[in-house]
């Protein structure tokens, strides 16, 4: 059992306030993914769980005990980083031993706990190789190994697969959700990369400079961003937004309107905007229609045919960008003018302010 809560967690650094008041509770067995831009306090907010960061303020509890003044070695976590931080000359089986031997361990103990870790993560064949002889997916392998030998309540993780390359990140991203089905720990995964935060999460905690903006599943967050930032961060490639203003709000929806251009239903609750009001229209590319008919009318800069799939870059008649991501394969050429259409149950709108008007209607899933 390991439940964790955060409330009204705050962290000064001599004068600047990293952490302004953060409430949350990750559940036991839970997979809480911690995504946002560089800077944004991913990796204090876990430091301050592990125990490596004090806390300024408010109160950090684990099954329901207050943990602040507790020391990180008796918080029962355990810690993987980016650098990996193996002991360079020590072999894989030392460096995976080492701290159960600090808390003297039981040798035996040791050796099941140190196999048992290496069988799970594959590295039987390198117990006697140091770090240097291994590959950097191995090596991060022997840090989690060396995370999951502690049989820790709480895994951390701290951007373990930015130092790889592209496909074996794929790979260890499915290793890290495959350990945490066999184990059921709680898991707290820090990451910059939104994908990471969709392929792997229960629960996606978004950040931006200090504070919380949205916490829900990967579908929550597609589907119903609150605002305009997090609409923007998740979903690849970003949401198109576009400067209208209301034209009209009905009972179930919102009329929107371009300047000198057509006007698009939204169904989205009129509560929170007038007519005339500004907002910006959300749309993401892959739900964007190109038509025939007068619709919003946009320049093709760019194509990327995929094969299975196409991209195309463009720009509309206000100078924005415009990106279509369409499945299949695309007749159009770059330098054409295409129409493009809103479907009214994929359009988000945001108000001046940013925060989302809600979704009424979603397009279903199949
Ligand atoms: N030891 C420190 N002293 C002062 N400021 C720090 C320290 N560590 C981090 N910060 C600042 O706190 C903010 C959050 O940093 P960090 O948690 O490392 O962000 P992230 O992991 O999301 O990239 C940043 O503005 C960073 O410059
Ligand atoms: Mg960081």
């Amino acid at each position: 059992m390991a439940v964790v809560e955060l409330e009204k967690l705050v962290k000064d650094y001599a004068g600047f306030r990293a952490i302004h008041g953060v409430d949350l509770t990750i559940e036991d067995g839970e997979f809480c993914v911690f995504v946002g831009p560089s800077g944004c306090g991913k990796s204090t907010l876990l430091r301050m769980i592990a125990g490596l960061e004090d806390i300024s303020g408010g109160e950090l509890r684990i099954d329901g005990e207050r943990v602040n003044e507790q020391r990180a070695a008796e918080r029962g976590l355990a810690m993987v980083f980016q650098s990996y931080a193996l002991y360079p000359h020590m072999t894989v089986r030392e460096n995976l031993a080492f701290g159960l031997e600090n808390i003297r361990t039981p040798k035996d103990e040791i050796r099941r706990r140190v196999d048992d870790a290496a069988r799970m993560l594959q590295i039987e064949e390198h117990m006697q190789r140091r770090p240097k002889q291994l590959s950097g997916g191995q090596r991060q392998r022997v840090a989690i190994g060396r995370a999951v030998v502690r049989e820790p309540k709480v895994f951390l993780f701290d951007e373990p697969l930015s130092n790889l390359d592209a496909e074996l990140r794929v790979v260890m991203r499915g290793e890290i959700s495959s350990l945490h089905r066999r184990l059921g720990n709680t898991m707290i995964y820090v990451t910059h990369d939104q994908v990471e935060a969709m392929t792997m999460a229960d629960k996606i905690v978004v950040l931006k400079l200090g504070t919380i903006q949205q916490v829900g599943s990967p579908l929550d967050l597609y589907n119903r961003p609150a605002n305009q930032f997090v609409a923007g961060f998740i979903g690849s490639p970003r949401m198109n937004f576009l400067k209208m203003s209301v034209a009209e709000t009905r009972a179930e929806s919102i009329v929107v309107k371009e300047e000198n251009g057509r006007s698009f239903e939204a169904a989205v609750s009129p509560e929170g905007v007038k007519a005339g009001d500004k907002v910006t229209v959300g749309i993401r590319p892959e739900h964007l229609e190109i038509g025939s008919e007068r619709g919003h009318p946009v320049t093709i800069d760019s194509i990327e045919q995929l094969g299975g799939e196409s991209y195309l870059y463009c720009t509309d008649a206000g100078g924005h960008p415009v990106t279509i991501h369409k499945s299949g394969q695309t007749r159009l050429r770059a330098g054409e003018e295409a129409q493009v259409f809103l479907p009214a149950e994929s359009i988000h709108v945001f108000k001046e302010d940013g925060m989302a008007l809600e979704r009424l209607r979603i397009g279903e899933a199949v």
